[in-house]
């Protein structure tokens, strides 16, 4: 492990392959990337085994979408230059940590994931009483530890998958994090630190080790952090010695929460597949001026003549998306007053739609006729993975002792 302190963070994301993507993929996550891309050490992947945990019964579809997954990335920004794009399946060292996480993670802690259940119950209609839906979580806290990713942008819905990365990490770090010479190295970190953090950091440790003060764990955690001129190995080590252990062999990652984004779907649900309201990215012009010019509007506009109220109507969320503010206020006026009818209205959402997604069905295109270039970016994303994933998996073999030579 590294002992500079690196000037970027590494971040870690993974996308199910199940379809098409859409515009809520484009404003919800792709967008993100682009930005993080830029900033950080970035690893975008394919999650193809977690979309095969709810659709095992029909592999063919999520073979088909890697690719076309890949192609939207690309044609949306994220660029195989700045972040490392790969498939989850081309690393073998993600299977093999989630086999050796699984040796030490309570059934229990899986049992309670709140989306075990949840997306139980939503999916009904398949079987989702297996063994790989139960490892959900754990399978993605290896896509993660892997890496030893520091942020990993999700949604809200994937905040609980993090935060029980970060106890599985934990509790490896726990089990394992042993090292040769540990407490003098931990004793000469804290020397480094100065006078006052250091007895501040021993009364916290102790408030911790001896009474279980679990504020003073916090409290000690936050202090370490703060240190501006520590070495990475030297906070890992002090970290792991508050609890009484090790040096921390595995990171607990933060997730980086993506900015709400609000896009909604046709019907004024939000964009999603299940729903049947999406507009893909590469959908072509005309489709995109039928789908809205269909949309349902304020149900109390029966005729052009009937006044309305953009609050009761599902176009009026794409103006704010997409509108200038006296664009919005032409809507508002025109709509309350019965001034402009709903075609009229919806013009601007189709041409600013068209608008943003011209460049990208353009290189999408272009994408798609080149079979040899997707390939041989995710190949060579897969070498770099692999390289990052292996040096992790050796340090997490020899702490599990599994290494006979
Ligand atoms: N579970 C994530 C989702 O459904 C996808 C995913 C798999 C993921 N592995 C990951 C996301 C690792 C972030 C990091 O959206
Ligand atoms: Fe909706 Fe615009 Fe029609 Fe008003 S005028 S109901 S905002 S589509």
């Amino acid at each position: 492990m590294s002992s500079i302190l690196p000037s970027t963070l590494s971040v870690v994301s993974g996308m199910r392959s199940t379809g098409k993507l859409h515009l809520g993929h484009y404003h919800g996550v792709l967008k993100n990337w682009v930005r993080l891309q830029h900033e950080h050490d970035c690893l975008f992947f394919v999650a193809d085994w977690h979309a095969l945990t709810t659709h095992y019964d029909d592999p063919a579809i999520i073979a088909h979408s890697i690719r076309d997954m890949v192609i939207d990335w690309i044609a949306a920004g994220v660029d195989s230059h700045s972040a490392t794009l790969f498939v989850q399946s081309a690393i073998p060292q993600h299977a093999e940590l989630h086999l050796l996480l699984s040796m030490i993670t309570p059934l229990s802690w899986l049992e309670r994931v709140p989306t075990y259940k949840d997306q139980q119950e939503k999916l009904r209609e398949r079987d989702l009483a297996t063994y790989g839906f139960l490892g959900y979580p754990l399978l993605q806290t290896a896509d993660i530890l892997a890496y030893r990713a520091a942020l990993v942008p999700v949604g809200e819905d994937q905040v609980a998958h993090i935060e029980f990365s970060r106890e599985v990490a934990r509790r490896f770090n726990y089990l394992y994090g042993r090292e040769a010479g540990f407490v003098e190295r931990a004793e000469e970190a804290l020397r480094k630190m100065g006078r006052k953090p250091a007895k501040a950091y021993k009364e916290l440790r102790d408030a911790y080790l001896e009474r279980g003060d679990s504020e003073a764990l916090d409290t000690a955690r936050a202090l370490i952090e703060r240190q501006p001129n520590m070495a990475l190995g030297d906070k890992e080590r002090l970290l792991g010695y508050l609890e009484g252990h090790g040096r921390l062999i595995l990171t607990e990652p933060q997730a980086l929460l993506t900015p709400q984004s609000r896009m909604p779907g046709l019907d004024g649900q939000k964009m999603s597949k299940s729903y049947g309201n999406t507009i893909s990215l590469r959908e072509a012009p005309d489709d995109v001026a039928r789908k809205i010019k269909t949309m349902p509007t304020d149900p109390s506009r029966k005729r052009r003549t009937d006044a309305g109220d953009p609050a009761h109507c599902p176009v009026w969320p794409f103006h704010e998306i997409y509108s200038s503010d006296e664009t919005k206020a032409w809507v508002q006026e025109g709509c309350r007053s019965a001034g402009i009818g709903c075609l009229e209205c919806k013009q601007p959402v189709i041409d600013a739609i068209n608008a943003e997604l011209a460049p990208i069905r353009e290189r999408a295109q272009a994408l798609e006729k080149d079979t040899g270039y997707v390939r041989d970016i995710l190949m060579e994303g897969a070498r770099r993975a692999r390289e990052i994933a292996e040096e992790t998996l050796t340090d997490v073999r020899r702490a599990m002792s599994l290494v006979w030579e």
